[in-house]
This record gives structure tokens, C-alpha cells and sequence, in this order.
């Protein structure tokens, strides 16, 4: 090795040794006779002293060095006068007696600090040198441990890892398919797999039992903070088991995680049917760590003459604890974040219920004292309380009553780094209706099993039918989903049929599953996890990008190697494609 130590290992019991140390120039700094250099590799900053009256010729080298040159530097360790609390290695210092340059480097474009001076795109474009600084190689760090105690778990519970090809078929069903042309095969194509879900059902007909893949997925999606076109999952499948053996199984992984990385111990995830999520919290991936929930009041408020209620499908309130006082300003402020397109309510109506009992509301017009106590009391509300609502259609209602309590949430305080509250949601509807196309969709996939209670539903009133499918949650960010899968050809059959597929699409998409279900198909179940989003959680981040190496920007590309990018000619006519400006 050329190097003794790393950068971020030498304390008090190493004075007096020889080292060598290799790392970047973070910074150099002259102070009388005396040049100090921050020395830092993966590990950490160590100080190195060079000074002009012991080695007049290694200081003036010293002086040469620029950021970012790498460098290797025999000396001696000593104590610092002047120790640095904040760093690990700020006991000591390194008397430099040997110096090489090992190479140069230009300026970089920005700081390698924590708090860069660089812009987003700059620093995508020099990842490498993004990822250079502390805070970005702590990520990495964070998910190579996730991975590496992921594989421990479920080796000593007997999975085992095995690979699944990345050029398979596209299926129109999800989202959009990334397609390969195939030379070999003019005018088809490969696509990239969003997951590899019928691949580890066939293991399972092939009897391995138990099966996981740390594995890259990609999907051609709109991209938001936790969504990347290419992304990895924890993807795992077994056989033998119930919806009970699963979460079981997969809390242990959970718990484990939380144990080695985080070092927490968590107790047992509560759990919440779909059902009572979307009414309770208005979405399926509540953040339980702070209460805030749904009150219905649609019976207290309707038939009193206010228009906007008694058009209202569903009628619902939160109730901000202590917030009575909000001033105007504030509840315009409000006002206004539900009425944004992304939230997208008409309006919001307040009760605020004064620390003096006094009750005053946007809608004292329409309601009488008793009713708005009567709404108040509905909602759980004490003096000192502000209670907002929201009407109209129920998913529309749900879903901006859900952003203003998330904000009311932010705003708040509520949504504390480092508390973690996850949530196993349960019982999901097996299948989703399509306003556009007039169809219905499978909510999870097409192989998902419908709970066996609910199967004649599927006959009458297939909106209604539930399915063995769970999320975990965490901190209201979906980590993962899985479900008991058909394992009977009939009844996949079946739910394609429900699906609106015609035989023949059926078959052509997904007969190689039918027909291997025709071999003595276990009963099986699996669920994936968004390793980038779980990694992103444990970190505390706000966004996976930072959790990825070299991750794509909000338009899909990746602007360090500037892909996508066009392709020559010669490639597009071996491949036999032909662009649409070429088309006539
Ligand atoms: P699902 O589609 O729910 O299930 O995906 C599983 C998990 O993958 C993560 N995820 C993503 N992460 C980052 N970027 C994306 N674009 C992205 N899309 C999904 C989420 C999600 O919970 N085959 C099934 C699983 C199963 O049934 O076993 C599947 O893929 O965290």
C-alpha cells in the first residue's frame, strides 16, 4: 500500500508514529512559518504542518499545491495546540518530512465542502467530484450497509439470490417500458424490466422456495424526489406462505435494518386497511407520526343551505391543535395552498374555536352556534383549536385534505428527523376503474390474488373486491408492496378476463406464466422494496437522487455522460430503425 493509515484514523495513541497518508488537498492555509493542508480521502480530514524553519524546501512545495492535487505524506504524528473539536482526527496533526505529488488537478468547478458553492446541474455534471464530498460518500455508505445487512438477514432466513434478465418483453400493463431493438431480430424489441415479478413467480413454479434480487428496474415515468427511471429494489418472492408469513417475515427484515444501520429497535408495525387509511388520512401511504386525522362532518354540514356543502360528496376536517389564533394572513396563506392546482381544492373553510370558548367560522352565515359546537365537538376540538374543511367529491377532497394536513404538518414542526413510524397498509382493492378508458386496472398487478371471500365479486361488482395486497410505509413515503399471488390458471384466466383482455392478448403477453402455472405452481407471495427510497429514509434525505451514484436529472438524462444522445446512422439501419424525419 502507499499509504500507513487513512485520513480519518489517527487519534492521541498514534503520537510519535511514522505514517504515511494519501488523500486530495482539501485546503491550504499559511500562518506565520507555518502551512497547514487538510489532507482528505474517504475516510476523513487529517491536518498535515509543514514549516519553513525546520524544511525550508518541503514548505515552499507545500505552498505549490493546489485543491484537489493527490498527495502522499510521510511524517511524524503529534498533538495539535490548537485541537479541533469538531473533526475525529482534531487531536492531532501530521509534521510532514516527505511530500510527493501523486497528481495535479485543475481548479474544480465547485467547492468539495458540505455546503458547496455549486448549482444542481454543475454538480451532476461533475459527479465524481460531487461525490468526493462528505455528505454525498455518507450516503453511499448508508446504502452499502442497508444492502450488505439486507443480504445478511435473508441469507440466514435461506433466500437465495439469483438473476433475472434485463431484456425481456414489453407488456403494455404499469407504466411505460424502456425498449432495446434487436439487430438480430429486425423490427422487435427487448424491453428493460419495470420489475422482475414474473420471473420470480416462475422460480417459485421452479421451486426455489425463496428467492431475492438486489436488482435495477426501470420504468419510463414522469420523475419526481423519490421516482428515477432506473431504480433498484429488494425484490423478493417465496412459497408456502400466507399474507401473515410474509409481513412477518418482511418486519423481521424491517426491524433488522432498523437494528445494524440505524441502531433502533422498533416495535411491532402497526397495521391499517386501505380503507381506513384513504378515510382517516386520505391517502394510502399515511405519515403516522403526527395524528391530525380525517373528521367526517358531511351529515353535520349538509341541507343548511351553503351550496358548496350541500354539493359536496364528502365534507371533512382536520384539527390544528393550539392554532386558533392563526391570523388572517395565515389562513390566506392556506387558503391558497389548497387552491393550487397540485392540491387542487376550491376552498377552504376554518371554525377557530378561541382559547375563551368563543367560536368563529368563514361560514357563520350558514351555520348556527349549535352547529358549528356540533361540528367542533365531531372533530375532537378543545378551546384554543383551529378546525379547517374541505368539500367536494370524496378522492378529490381526500387528497388536498391530505396535502393541508401534511403541510399543517411541516408547518407545525410534526414531521421530526430521525423519529420513525412505520405502517404496513393492508387490504388494497384488487382492481382501479379508468374514467378515460373505461376499464378497469389492476391496482398492484395482474397477479395479484383477490382475497378468496371476495372472489365472486368479481362477477358483480369487481370495484369492491379486495385484494391480499400490503405496502409498507414509512414516514409516509411507500417503501415497498407486495401481495399473494394467483397460482391457479383459472383464475389468473380470469382476472385477465376482468382486466379486458382478449384471449389472445392474454396469451400473448403472459401465456408462458399461464402455461408454467399449469405445472404444479406453488401458492406464493413476495413484495419489493425501493432500495434508493429506503436508503433515502434511513439517511434522512429529502430527494433519492442523493442516495444514487450517478443518478438522472428531473429529465431523464444524465448530463455527466449527456445521455440520452442520438446514435449514427449506421446504427440505426443496423438496428432497422428508421426516424420519424426519415419517414415519408
Ligand atoms: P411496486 O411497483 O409497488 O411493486 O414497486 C415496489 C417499490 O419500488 C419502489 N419504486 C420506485 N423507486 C424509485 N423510483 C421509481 N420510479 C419507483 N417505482 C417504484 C417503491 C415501490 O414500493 N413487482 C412488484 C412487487 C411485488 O408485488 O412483489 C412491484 O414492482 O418503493
Amino acid at each position: 500500500m502507499l499509504r500507513t493509515h487513512t485520513c480519518g484514523e489517527l487519534r492521541m495513541n498514534h503520537v510519535n508514529s511514522e505514517i504515511t497518508l494519501c488523500g486530495w488537498v482539501q485546503r491550504s492555509r499559511e500562518m506565520g512559518g507555518l502551512t497547514f493542508i487538510d489532507l482528505r480521502d474517504r475516510y476523513g480530514i487529517t491536518q498535515l504542518v509543514f514549516n519553513q524553519d525546520v524544511s525550508p524546501a518541503l514548505c515552499s512545495e507545500a505552498r505549490k499545491l493546489g485543491r484537489e492535487f493527490v498527495v502522499k505524506a510521510r511524517g511524524k504524528v503529534a498533538e495539535r495546540s490548537n485541537k479541533n473539536p469538531k473533526m475525529p482526527t482534531g487531536d492531532v496533526e501530521i509534521l510532514v518530512e516527505e511530500l510527493t505529488v501523486l497528481n495535479i488537478s485543475k481548479t474544480p468547478p465547485f467547492t468539495i465542502e458540505d455546503n458547496t458553492d455549486g448549482g444542481e446541474e454543475l454538480r451532476m455534471k461533475y459527479r465524481y467530484l460531487d461525490l468526493r464530498r462528505q455528505v454525498n460518500k455518507k450516503n453511499l455508505e448508508l446504502r452499502h450497509r442497508l444492502s450488505f445487512e439486507t443480504r445478511n438477514y435473508l441469507d440466514a432466513q435461506n433466500f437465495i439470490d439469483i438473476e433475472t434478465p434485463y431484456l425481456i418483453k414489453s407488456t403494455p400493463e404499469g407504466a411505460r417500458d424502456f425498449v432495446v431493438p434487436s439487430r438480430m431480430n429486425p423490427g422487435q424489441f427487448y424491453a428493460l424490466p419495470q420489475s422482475p415479478q414474473t420471473f420470480k413467480q416462475l422460480l417459485m413454479v421452479a421451486g426455489f422456495d425463496r428467492y431475492y434480487q438486489i436488482v435495477r428496474c426501470f420504468r419510463d415515468e414522469d420523475l419526481r424526489a423519490d421516482r428515477q427511471p432506473e431504480f433498484t429494489q429488494i425484490d423478493c418472492e417465496m412459497s408456502f406462505v400466507t399474507q401473515e408469513d410474509i409481513l412477518n417475515t418482511f418486519e423481521g427484515l424491517a426491524r433488522h435494518l432498523f437494528r445494524k444501520v440505524l441502531n433502533l429497535e422498533t416495535g411491532d408495525f402497526p397495521r391499517m386497511s386501505y380503507t381506513d387509511a384513504m378515510m382517516l388520512y386520505g391517502c394510502d401511504k399515511p405519515d403516522i407520526r403526527f395524528g391530525m386525522t380525517f373528521s367526517d362532518v358531511t351529515l353535520l354540514m349538509k341541507g343548511k343551505g351553503f351550496k358548496v356543502a350541500d354539493d359536496a360528496e364528502l365534507i371533512a376536517g382536520i384539527r390544528a391543535d393550539g392554532c386558533a389564533e392563526y391570523s388572517r394572513k395565515q389562513l390566506d396563506e392556506l387558503t391558497d395552498y389548497v387552491k393550487r392546482p397540485q392540491v387542487g381544492a376550491t376552498g377552504l373553510l376554518y371554525i377557530r374555536y378561541a382559547a375563551d370558548g368563543s367560536i368563529k367560522s368563514s361560514v357563520d352565515k350558514f351555520y348556527t352556534a349549535d352547529d358549528l359546537a356540533g361540528i367542533l365537538k365531531q372533530c375532537g376540538a378543545a378551546p384554543g383549536d383551529l378546525v379547517m374543511i374541505l368539500a367536494g367529491q370524496t378522492e378529490k377532497t381526500q387528497k388536498a385534505l391530505c396535502e393541508l394536513r401534511l403541510e399543517m404538518g411541516r408547518r407545525l414542526g410534526l414531521m421530526k428527523a430521525g423519529e420513525f413510524k412505520p405502517l404496513w397498509v393492508t387490504d388494497f382493492p384488487l382492481l382501479e376503474w379508468d374514467e378515460e378508458t373505461k376499464r378497469f386496472y389492476a391496482k398492484h398487478h395482474p397477479f395479484t390474488s383477490p382475497k378468496p371471500e371476495d372472489i365472486a365479486l368479481l362477477d358483480t361488482d369487481p370495484g369492491l373486491v379486495r385484494a391480499n395486497a400490503y405496502d409498507l410505509v414509512i414516514n409516509g413515503v411507500e417503501i415497498g408492496g407486495g401481495s399473494i399471488r394467483i397460482h391457479n390458471k383459472e383464475l389468473q384466466h380470469k382476472m385477465f378476463q376482468v382486466l379486458g383482455f382478449t384471449e389472445e392478448d392474454a396469451q400473448n403477453q403472459f401465456g408462458f406464466l399461464m402455461n408454467a402455472f399449469e405445472y404444479g405452481a406453488p401458492p406464493h407471495g413476495g413484495i419489493a422494496f425501493g432500495f434508493d427510497r429506503w436508503s433515502m429514509i434511513f439517511g434522512g434525505g429529502d430527494s433519492i437522487r442523493d442516495f444514487i451514484a450517478f443518478p438522472k436529472n428531473n429529465s431523464g438524462r444524465d448530463v455527466m455522460i449527456d445521455s440520452p444522445s442520438e446514435i449514427k446512422e449506421e446504427q440505426l439501419k443496423e438496428l432497422n430503425i428508421r426516424l420519424a424525419n426519415q419517414l415519408k
